[in-house]
This record gives C-alpha cells, structure tokens and sequence, in this order.
C-alpha cells in the first residue's frame, strides 16, 4: 500500500482560492499553441502503428505543461511534430494561429541527450542561434553573457562542454534555446538524464528561469512529482494509441517549494496519475490492453 493509500486525502479536482484564482486568470490569456486532432501513424515489421490517435489542447501564454506518460506512448513523437522535426499523419498544429510544418525560431528544444556542439565554448554555443539569424557579433556575445547570467554560468563562459557537468550542459542547452527568443521551450525529458539530487535543483532552476522568461513550456516526463511540481497542467497520454487519458489542472499553489512534495493536494495529484499511469500499465502486461496495430 503507498503513503497516498494510506493517507485520507483531498480530491485532486478540487482547487483552493489561490489555485482557482490562477487557473481564472491563465484562461484569460491568448493561447499561443493548439493542437487539433494530431495523428501519428508508423509503419512497423507488424504493419502500421498508430503512435499518436487525435491528440487535442490548447497552450495558453506563459504557461507550464507537461506530457507524461508510460514508455511508447508518443510523448517524443509528439514533441518532436510541434517541432516540426516530424509530420503528423492528421490534423494539425497552430503557433499563433499559424500552422507549423517545419522548425522555426518560435520553438526552442532541449532534449535528454546533451546536444552542445563540442567544439564551441559555452558562450559560442549560446550566440549560435544569434549568429545564424545574423546578429551582429558584439551584440550577440552580450546577450549569450546574459543568458549565461541567468542560468548561473556566467564563470565557465570559456569552457567546452567537455568540461561541464550534465546539469551545467542542460543549462547550457536552456541558455542556447532561450538565445533565440522562442515562443515555446520544448523540452524531451531534459533531465532524465541527470542524477537524483542535480535533477531536483534543476527544476528548481528551471521555475526559476520560467518566471523571469515571457516563455511557454511544453515539457515531456517520465517522473510524476517532477510533473506535479514544474507544471500548470498535466497532459496524460495512454499507450498503444497514444491517446489523452485526461488533462489535470495542477491543484498544488505557485510558487512552488519542495515542501509541497508532501501536501494532500500534491499527493492526490500524483496517486491520479498513478491510477492513470501505473495501472493501465500493469494491465497491459496481463494482456488487457493491445498493441493498436492499424489495419493496413
Ligand atoms: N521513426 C519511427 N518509426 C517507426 N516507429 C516509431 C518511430 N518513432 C517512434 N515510433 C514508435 O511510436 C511509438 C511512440 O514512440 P515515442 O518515441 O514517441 O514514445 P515515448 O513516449 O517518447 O517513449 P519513451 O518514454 O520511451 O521516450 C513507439 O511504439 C515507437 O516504437
Ligand atoms: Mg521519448
């Protein structure tokens, strides 16, 4: 039995003044991204594999959004189509109002791989961005030290990612993504690859940045308190479709501190996605779900 069972704890649906009060005021904004009926079809050795099955919402500006879901389920897929580094089978993505089909400066990316091109220095990666759209160099060179400034690494500006810890990289890579101004930070699992102790300050760095950036964030996870914790909204997908299975509005009051890991409301929050998660998957292992397999 988990501490949640255990424990008498309030409905995850249900909100305090404080948290109603926010969600009042994120509807209020424009919505920056939405996804309407994305599709993702594959072809496997077995035949087609539906990755992706109609996945729609709304991103409001500035707001925090995580994907999570079990192992295949198409959390990259999907990350990777607002990216515009792959193509939906169906329906489509606006930016703005405009479609996306291909990658743009309006989107930044983080992925768990650290992607710093080792042969420039921390704050040559940083201006890359910059000096591809053609900003001048004195100009760009102040911006990365500014970016650098924000994620705390003013002091390594002339190391080489060889040099760098994992988690000083993926605020590099934050830095370099944020160079570009993007309307969106797309991150895949940015910290997943990082030890426990480096992730947990990195999140904390990352609310951090969040609060100071006019930036949006469409985060993807495995981890459910890191989802909990980070985010306005939680989108849950299902495996085999991919598909939401439900899209929680986070019940937890911003800013956010680790003390809350312990709340009723966090842990509501997190035994939902259990239930959504974790029993769906281990159903699926005694053959209650199948591998959606598309008849060709
Ligand atoms: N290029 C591809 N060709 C064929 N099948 C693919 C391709 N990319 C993804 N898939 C399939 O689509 C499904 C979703 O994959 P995806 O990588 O998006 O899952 P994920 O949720 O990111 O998984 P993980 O949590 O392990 O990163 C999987 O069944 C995968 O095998
Ligand atoms: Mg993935």
């Amino acid at each position: 039995m988990s501490v949640e069972d255990r424990l008498e704890l309030p409905s995850y649906l249900h909100h305090s003044e404080a948290v109603s009060a926010r969600f009042a005021e994120i509807r209020k904004r424009p919505t920056v991204m939405s996804l309407s009926a994305v599709s993702r079809q594959f072809d496997s050795a077995e035949g087609p594999v539906l990755a992706l099955s109609k996945v729609s919402f709304d991103v409001r500006q500035r707001e925090f959004i995580s994907v999570i879901g079990p192992s295949g389920c198409g959390k990259s897929t999907l990350i990777r189509i607002v990216a515009g580094l792959e193509t939906c089978s169906g329906g489509s993505i606006t930016i703005d109002g405009r479609e996306v089909g291909e990658p743009g400066a309006d989107r930044g990316m983080v992925f768990q791989g650290y992607t710093l091109f080792p042969w420039l220095n921390v704050k040559q990666n940083v201006m890359f961005g910059l000096k591809m759209k053609g900003v001048p160099k004195p100009k760009a060179e102040r911006a990365a030290m500014d970016w650098l400034d924000l994620v705390g690494l003013t002091q390594f500006a002339n190391h080489y990612p060889a040099q760098l810890s994992g988690g000083m990289k993926q605020r590099v890579a934050i830095a370099r993504a944020l160079a570009n101004e993007p309307r969106i930070l797309l991150m895949d699992e940015p910290f997943g690859a990082l030890d426990a102790q480096t992730r947990a300050s990195m999140q904390a760095h990352l609310l951090k940045i969040w609060k100071t950036v006019d930036v949006t964030i469409l985060f993807i996870t495995h981890d459910l308190d890191e989802a909990i914790y980070l985010s306005d909204r939680i989108v849950v997908l299902g495996a085999h479709p991919g598909r939401i299975l439900e899209i929680i509005d986070v019940p937890v009051t911003r800013p956010r501190h680790s003390d809350q890991f312990l709340s009723g409301h966090f842990l509501a929050t997190k035994k939902r996605l259990e239930q959504l998660i974790h029993d769906r998957e281990t159903s699926a292992k005694h053959g209650a779900g199948k591998l959606a397999i598309v008849a060709a």
